[in-house]
């Protein structure tokens, strides 16, 4: 069943938890597991990629992907999937394909997608013509629900507003700023071109009416050729702090430094993303790849495929001081080739939705590209 617009008003009194558990505690066990797209199978698609998940604020979950229509390559014409479920992850709508970018030679891309607390709406950010193959301009694009994902709006170009520059955003979600500074604000950060790379963050004070160019990191030598072990943060994930903060979790597309993951802080709402603020965590060991980050109930979590040199090994990691030093214990997911990642829960204050996170991956047996797999994670359930 639909949950009415009477619902509505519930989730405006979301309130940070009173937890009734003990984080300490915290040993998660995969709890179900479900393939939402098999690779190859599927009528006029040919992979699923990039897999996005997130609670709306009335509690469903909405996954989405890439549907790539000839090859499993970024560049290529798709569709952007989506599958609902009304039961934290039990059953799932059939696809639904929300955009269909027809022939395009190069194709659209994810992508953020955000929801916003305070109207209840769904926007997803995607671009198109991101890699400039047989087109020009790259486009920054959006869509938007105000049905809880049932139906989307027609496609929306932010490049009028924000200029012309490729971005793609995450892939994961765009944040909900919850606390000051810039409390209410929408920051979707993601990065741009191979030459013009570096994690660019995306704002919105009015709830994704209007848009402007938020923080830069830039990529060295900015906007030239790179060469191997260049400075060049690439796809990334943003999380809200305790204290305000944003952290923005960063693929480090040549290994500078560290066959690691780059870590960043913006203290002004995504205005800034000061060089003081950045580090490098070589214990978030990665082989160049997009990974999930999420802050729940003051503890932070990581996925990513653990391995210095391939995309094997898809593990969740947690940090009880906000990713200055992680745990021991690991929770290996899937041994196997696993790639992207994206993690969300439900902040409703109850004590049912503080044991879950929920994640989606890709997962292979042979490549990483050969399914898409949601799992549910009890956070108090291993032993
Ligand atoms: C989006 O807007 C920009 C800036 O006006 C324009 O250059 C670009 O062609 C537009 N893209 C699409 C797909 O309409
Ligand atoms: C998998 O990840 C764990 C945690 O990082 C690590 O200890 C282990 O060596 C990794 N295994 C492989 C095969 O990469």
């Amino acid at each position: 069943m639909e949950t009415g617009s009477g619902i509505f008003s519930v989730f405006l009194l979301l309130s940070p938890c009173v937890c009734a558990f003990n984080p300490t505690q915290i040993n998660p066990l995969v709890y179900d597991e479900q393939l939402l797209w098999v690779s190859g199978v599927q009528g006029e698609v040919n992979t699923f990629r990039i897999p996005l998940i997130t609670f709306t604020p009335r509690g469903s979950l909405l996954a989405f992907c890439e549907a790539r229509k000839l090859s499993s390559n970024d560049v290529g014409a798709k569709f952007i999937a989506v599958r609902r479920s009304t039961d934290k992850g039990s059953t799932w709508s059939p696809t639904s394909f929300i955009v269909d970018d027809e022939y395009r030679a190069d194709g659209l891309n994810l992508g953020s997608v955000v929801a916003d607390e305070e109207t209840g709406s769904i926007i997803l950010i995607y671009s198109i013509c991101f890699h400039l193959y047989y087109c020009s301009p790259p486009s920054t694009m959006m869509v938007e629900s105000l049905d809880d994902g049932l139906s989307w709006s027609h496609p929306r170009n932010l490049s009028v507003q924000l200029g012309v520059k490729a971005f793609m955003g995450g892939p994961g979600f765009g944040i909900q700023k919850r606390l000051p500074p810039a409390k209410g604000r929408l920051v979707v950060c993601g990065h741009g071109t191979i030459e013009g790379d570096g994690v660019f963050c995306i704002l919105s004070d009015d709830h994704g009416q209007s848009w402007y160019n938020g923080a830069a990191l830039k990529s060295i030598p900015y906007n030239q050729p790179k060469k191997a072990l260049d400075f060049n943060p690439d796809e990334c994930q943003p999380v809200e702090l305790p204290d305000g903060s944003i952290m923005i979790n960063v693929r480090n597309q040549n290994t500078y430094h560290c066959r690691c993951r780059i870590v960043v802080r913006s203290l002004d709402g995504g205005l800034t993303l000061p060089v003081e603020e950045l580090y490098f965590d070589t214990n978030l060991v990665d082989p160049v790849v997009a990974a999930g980050a999420l802050q729940k109930d003051g503890v932070l979590y990581f996925s990513n495929p653990s391995n210095y040199q391939h995309r094997v090994n898809l593990t969740l990691r947690w940090s009880f001081t906000n990713g200055k030093s992680w745990e021991n214990q690991a929770v290996q997911i899937w041994e196997g080739p696993s790639a992207y990642s994206c993690i969300t829960s439900f902040n409703s204050g109850s004590v049912e939705d503080e044991k879950y996170i929920y994640a989606i991956y890709e997962k292979g047996h042979k490549d990483y590209w050969e399914t898409i797999s949601f799992v549910k994670i009890h956070l108090f359930g291993g032993r």
